[in-house]
């Protein structure tokens, strides 16, 4: 079982909750997660001194792997010449020197691809097709029981519920690549609210039988929160094991002094119970911690 913390677009500068920060610090210190992803926007104009204020915040979170990517305002927006000659100079001072990432920690392998497009897109962001080929080499190999996941700042699917969210150019491109590479959880931000689904309800895609869990966290720690989550505060938990992957989803408020759960949502890896021939005999199609049997005890 793999518990991984993913937050996401905490904004340092003038959005930044700091009593939300700490609160967030202390639940990441009670529930030692095994891995933190963090998926971009770290700062609200990618100034120095937001930057130098987010190390400081990284640092007093535990000391566990942790995977970052940056957003897109994690590059200078009106700095234009900032923009165009050196877009992560900042970010890849105080951040992560690499942009595209690959960590492996024991069960999961976890590659993390810069989706900002400083030139172009600003703030749409754009996924190119050569790291699609650097992702596929990463997971090349991997075992089929480790899990995979991907990790980008801007979503590869719209919340069903949320108008105005298109997802990047060419991100069905992007699913079908990841959908063949077997990539069993993508996170991501950017939404400033969750989305916790299945890729198969959003893209149906180039293979109905593997679907790709989508965990979206919202802003995590600043008053960017938008839709149902205005002015809130999430992010998620991700629990994982060689069948289920359990996300968990975690709201601020400041009446319980931190962050509490909302839902929870249960899904088997790509979509369905694994099927060998020996466990249709079985009959374990079933969630095997909660014992919820999707199929009948004479399967
Ligand atoms: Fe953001």
């Amino acid at each position: 079982m793999i518990t991984l913390l993913h937050i996401s677009d905490i904004h340092f500068g003038p959005p930044y909750y700091p009593e939300v920060g700490t609160a967030l610090i202390e639940f990441a210190h009670e529930t030692g997660p095994d891995v933190i992803v963090a998926s971009g926007d770290f700062t609200q104009r990618a100034k120095e001194e937001q930057f130098r204020a987010v190390r400081a915040f990284l640092d007093r979170l535990p000391e566990v792997p942790r995977v970052v990517t940056p957003g897109n305002h994690d590059v200078p927006l009106y700095r234009v010449g900032e923009r165009l000659m050196d877009p992560y100079r900042y970010y890849r001072q105080y951040i992560s020197n690499e942009l595209d990432t690959v960590t492996t920690v024991p069960g999961a392998v976890i590659v993390a691809l810069n989706s900002t497009a400083p030139y172009r897109a600003v703030t749409n962001g754009r996924i190119h097709s050569w790291q699609l080929e650097f992702a596929r080499k990463a997971f090349e190999g991997t075992s089929p029981e480790d899990q995979r996941i991907l990790v980008a700042h801007h979503h590869f699917a719209p919340p069903p519920d949320f108008e105005g969210a298109d997802a990047m150019p060419k991100a069905k491109r992007a699913i079908d690549a990841f959908t063949r590479m077997r990539v069993d959880l993508i996170l991501g931000g950017h939404l400033h609210r969750a989305y916790i689904g299945n890729s198969l309800d959003v893209y149906s895609g180039v293979d109905r039988e593997h679907g790709i869990v989508i965990a979206q966290s919202g802003t995590s720690t600043s008053r960017r929160g938008r839709a149902r989550e205005r002015e809130k505060n999430t992010f998620n938990v991700v629990r994982l094991d060689a069948r289920i992957i359990r996300v968990t989803h975690y709201m601020y408020f400041a009446p319980a002094g931190g962050f509490v759960p909302t839902s929870r949502h249960i899904f088997f890896r790509g979509g369905r119970p694994s099927m060998t021939p020996e466990e249709a005999e079985e009959g374990a199609f079933y969630f095997d911690h909660e014992r919820e049997r999707v199929r009948g005890a004479d399967a």
